[in-house]
């Protein structure tokens, strides 16, 4: 019989048309097992204090809370949200950027922002999914599936197989540990072994990932872990 993983995960769903972010919204619930999905954020939150953009409509925005904080689950959520938009995307290339931002030929498609407070864990997903107009300063980075693919998704359907892939990579990592989340991600991450820059600019090599889900770099011949922060790709600015 086929197990859907999210029913032991999921308890209750809520769908806002307007919140200020579905993360903030699900931690203020402070319960686990709860979806929180949004048409449209007000305020939705980036990693690093960003912000996400979120007008109405075309795109997903969707927190799951957990019952626990864990290092990893950033990174699960980024396995398991590639596996999905992957599957999407067939022959296109959807590669992860360390920790889990998704790269869709070449551009952002998907962010993650995992966030905890007491013993609640929010994992939120900003997906651009039909989306196809981005301001200025976001048109040469952002890409949604609709523009690569030309095909429109339904969004309902959509946010069910993230949510569905989510609790199942967190009941393989239960199971089976770290070891298979960072295999996938090492299969399908961007740049192991290429050129890349650390956040100040220095020019590293990306070696590896450690079972603690820190990123391995070559540093002007220091090998140094990364265990939070960001990295630039050659051809990317920001
Ligand atoms: C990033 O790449 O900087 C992470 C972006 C995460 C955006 C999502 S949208 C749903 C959830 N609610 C938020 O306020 N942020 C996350």
């Amino acid at each position: 019989m086929m197990v859907r993983h999210s029913k032991v995960f999921i308890r209750n769903r809520i769908e806002l048309d307007i919140v200020d972010s579905t993360n903030k919204y699900a931690l203020d619930l402070d319960k686990e097992g709860q979806l929180v999905i949004a048409r449209a954020q007000r305020a939705g939150r980036g990693r690093k204090g960003r912000p996400w953009y979120s007008p109405e409509g075309n795109n997903i925005y969707m927190t799951v809370t957990l019952g626990k904080s864990d290092p990893k689950y950033p990174l699960i959520a980024g396995v398991s949200l590639r596996q999905t938009l992957a599957m999407l995307m067939q022959d296109r290339d959807v590669l992860i950027k360390w920790p889990n931002d998704i790269l869709l030929e070449g551009k952002k498609v998907a962010g993650i922002l995992c966030e905890s407070r007491g013993k609640i864990t929010a994992i939120g997903m900003g997906v651009n999914v039909n989306q196809d107009v981005w301001p200025d300063e976001l048109k040469d980075k952002a890409t949604s599936l609709a523009l690569i693919s030309g095909v429109q998704y339904n969004i309902g359907q959509l946010i069910d197989t993230i949510v569905e892939s989510l609790a199942r990579w967190i009941s393989i990592y239960i199971r089976d540990g770290f070891a298979p989340v960072r295999r996938y991600f090492l299969q399908h991450a961007v740049a192991i072994g290429k050129s890349a820059f650390t956040e100040d600019g220095t020019p590293c090599t990306i070696l590896d990932l450690t079972m603690e889900g820190h990123l391995v770099l070559n540093i002007q011949g220091k090998v140094v872990t990364l265990s939070s922060g960001e990295i630039f790709m050659a051809s990317q600015t920001a």
